[in-house]
C-alpha cells in the first residue's frame, strides 16, 4: 500500500498488521514503530523511482494494492491561476501518474492471484468540483478515471476495484498542514473509520462487496455510488 508512513495509510497498515494481514508499506520516510519487513522507500512523483520499486517486488505475489499516498499542494487552498507549474507537476505526478505506472506494473501480479483487489482512497472532488484545490482535484480525478478504465478491462473475476470516497473530513498530519493554526478539528474523524472499513473488504474472502465507488459514511457504512456509464 501506498501513503503508509502517516494519516489514513498509516492507519490502515497498523490496522492489517493487528489483523494479521501481511502488508508493505510505500512511501518517502519510514516510519520508526513499523519492522524492516514492513516498508519499502518510494517517490511516486519520480517515475523512475516507482519503476524500481515495482522491480523490487518481482518475487513477491501481491493479492491487493491499497492507493492512500497524497500530496496535497502548497499551503491553504488557493485558485488555479496562483497554482505554480512546479505544484501542478508535483502534485499529478505523485496522486495520479506515479499511482497510474504503479497499477499498470502491478496488474499481471493482482490478476494471477485472483480475484486481485485495488482499494483506492479516492475523493470528493474526483466527483466534484473543488475550488481552491484544482491541481489535487485533477491529480484524484485523473487516478479515478484510470482506476474505472482498469476495472471495465477486466473481469470481476480477475480484478476488483474499489474506490472510496469519504464523505466527511478526517484529522490526519496532511490535513492540519492545510488548515490554520488556530483551526478547530474536533469535527474531523479519526482515520481508524477508515482502516476498519479497508479491512472489512480485504478479509471478506469468498463475499466480497460488488466492485465499484463508494460513498464512506462517518458509521463506517459503504453506499454505492452510481457513475454515469452511458451519455
Ligand atoms: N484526510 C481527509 O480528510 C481525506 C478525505 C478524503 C480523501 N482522502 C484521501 O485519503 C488519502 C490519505 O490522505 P491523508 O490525509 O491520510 O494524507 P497525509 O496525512 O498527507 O499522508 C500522505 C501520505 O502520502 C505519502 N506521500 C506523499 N508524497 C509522496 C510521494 N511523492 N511519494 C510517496 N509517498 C508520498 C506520505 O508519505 P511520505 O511523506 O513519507 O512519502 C504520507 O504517508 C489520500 O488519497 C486523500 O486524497 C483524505
Amino acid at each position: 500500500m501506498t501513503g503508509a508512513s502517516q494519516g489514513i495509510g498509516k492507519a490502515i497498515l497498523c490496522n492489517l498488521a493487528r489483523t494479521r494481514h501481511f502488508a508493505i508499506g510505500l512511501s518517502r520516510r519510514k516510519p520508526e514503530d513499523l519492522d524492516d519487513s514492513m516498508w519499502r522507500g518510494l517517490d511516486l512523483a519520480k517515475i523512475a523511482d516507482v519503476i524500481r520499486c515495482t522491480s523490487t517486488l518481482e518475487s513477491t505475489p501481491v493479492r491487493a494494492l491499497v492507493l492512500c499516498a497524497v500530496d496535497y499542494g502548497v499551503g491553504q487552498r488557493h485558485p488555479a491561476a496562483t497554482t505554480s507549474a512546479e505544484e501542478w507537476q508535483r502534485v499529478i505526478n505523485t496522486n495520479c501518474v506515479g499511482h497510474c505506472i504503479l497499477v499498470s506494473r502491478l496488474l499481471p501480479k493482482l490478476v494471477a492471484n485472483s480475484p486481485g483487489i485495488i482499494i483506492n482512497l479516492s475523493s470528493d472532488v474526483a466527483l466534484l468540483p473543488g475550488a481552491g484545490r484544482s491541481a489535487y482535484a485533477a491529480s484524484k480525478a485523473g487516478l479515478h478515471a484510470m482506476l474505472r478504465a482498469v476495472a471495465a478491462e477486466n473481469s470481476a473475476d480477475s480484478l476488483r476495484v474499489y474506490q472510496l470516497v469519504p464523505t466527511f473530513q478526517l484529522d490526519t498530519e496532511g490535513i492540519r498542514r492545510r488548515r490554520p493554526a488556530d483551526f478547530d478539528f474536533s469535527s474531523y474523524a479519526d482515520p481508524a473509520i477508515i482502516a476498519e472499513a479497508v479491512n472489512k473488504i480485504l478479509s471478506a474472502q469468498g463475499s466480497l462487496p460488488v466492485p465499484g465507488t463508494y460513498l464512506l459514511r462517518r458509521d463506517g457504512t459503504l453506499d454505492p455510488h452510481h457513475e454515469t456509464t452511458q451519455i
